[in-house]
């Protein structure tokens, strides 16, 4: 009991939180989620800022909908909350719940399968934040580097306290539905390692020898880093992006202004020339190709055709995935339901933990 906010044990130390470390875990997560799918339960999602863009979609997006396909049982969560620490609410927050929902179901995300849900639909979730921030010390929450790097770029004039304890409620996130398995890029570890930490902490302080949170693994997704069309991280906010929704049309226009190079044959090198390598980068993912292959197609016939080759293989990949996305979104009811079905599945699920957490706790009264 001593220990619950002991220093760092070894595996919270600097190494585990590595990326190495997680990548070589992830690699064997694969195998097992290819011998045994239905062990794993995953939980992910994204703050409702928007809609998501191709980073999104190579990065993470995909990659859920193929766990789902294999079997996985899949949790998505739109953070309603979490943007809260960087947001106005005044944006309108409907409408992009609305538009990650679409998101999700026109990539392929089945509703029937998956539970899409939002937090502020699940008090029992938020309710677990108070006894894990009981967990967790304000020095830890102050060394969190992801935490660190949003406060230095925040628009916002003072830090939150939301802001500072959100990896926490972050943790409730994972911890509710007992996801063992949270797909991340390379920020989100540090996010996970308060998970990890959590569930460890109160399975020591309550558990009483059966632990009642599953310690979840962090799946490593290889994202592929793809620029925005001025040669910046792609991002929504900097009008850079292809968006999934985009028309074929605006698709061509953002590409046809993208920064190149002044060099005209065209060659894959990441390094020296970032700009024409991301769209490489893009379009081999499209054709499910190498960069160094699309290269060689477009060789010396300049940045001009490299930018139609990418447009090209942008709209006719997405062209089913808008196809579906127009369709459902006319359908507003339908996506209400599905809302409101994947709230009510996650209500249900988070009563059940926190009827157990109650119980470890001796506070069912
Ligand atoms: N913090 C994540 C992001 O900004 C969104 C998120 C909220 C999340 N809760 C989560 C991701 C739980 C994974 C697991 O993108």
């Amino acid at each position: 009991m001593s220990t619950t906010l002991a220093p760092a044990s070894p595996t919270t130390s600097a190494d585990a939180l590595g990326t190495s470390a997680a990548r070589a875990r992830s690699a064997v997560l694969e195998v097992r989620i290819h011998e045994d799918p239905g062990r794993f339960r995953v939980l992910t999602g994204d703050r409702p800022t928007g809609r998501l863009h191709l980073g999104h979609y190579f990065g993470t997006l995909r990659n859920r909908v193929r766990l789902q396909d294999l079997g996985v049982e899949l949790f998505v969560i739109i953070a309603d909350y979490q943007v809260l620490t960087d947001r106005d609410i005044a944006d309108d927050l409907t409408a992009h719940v609305e538009e990650l929902v679409l998101d999700h179901l026109a990539i392929g995300v089945d509703p029937e399968r998956a539970t899409v849900f939002t937090h502020s639909a699940v008090p029992a979730l938020n309710q677990l934040l108070l006894p894990f921030l009981s967990l967790v010390s304000v020095a830890e929450l102050n060394r969190n580097p992801t935490v660190k790097d949003e406060i230095a770029h925040s628009r916002q004039s003072a830090v939150s306290g939301l802001m500072f304890t959100y990896p926490v409620h972050q943790a409730a996130d994972i911890l509710f539905c007992k996801a063992n398995l949270v797909p991340v890029g390379q920020d989100q570890l540090p996010h996970l390692e308060v998970a990890r930490t959590v569930a460890r902490r109160f399975n020591d302080r309550y558990g009483d020898g059966t632990p009642v949170f599953p310690v979840p693994d962090a799946l490593l997704s290889e994202a592929p880093l793809l620029l925005g069309t001025d040669g910046t991280k792609m991002s929504k906010s900097r009008g850079n992006a292809v968006s999934l929704a985009a028309s074929a049309d605006e698709t061509a226009r953002l590409v046809r202004g993208a920064r190149t190079d002044s060099e005209r044959h065209i060659v894959y090198d990441p390094a020296g020339r970032p700009e024409v390598a991301s769209l490489l980068l893009l379009a081999a993912l499209c054709q499910g190709r190498t960069p160094e292959e699309v290269a060689a197609d477009i060789g010396s016939a300049g940045a001009s055709a490299l930018k139609r080759t990418v447009t090209e293989s942008v709209n006719e990949y997405l062209a089913p995935v808008r196809a579906r996305r127009a369709e459902y979104g006319r359908d507003r009811a339908y996506l209400r339901r599905v809302l409101r079905e994947g709230n009510e599945r996650a209500r249900a699920v988070a009563d059940a933990t926190l009827a157990e957490v109650r119980t470890a706790m001796r506070s069912h009264y």
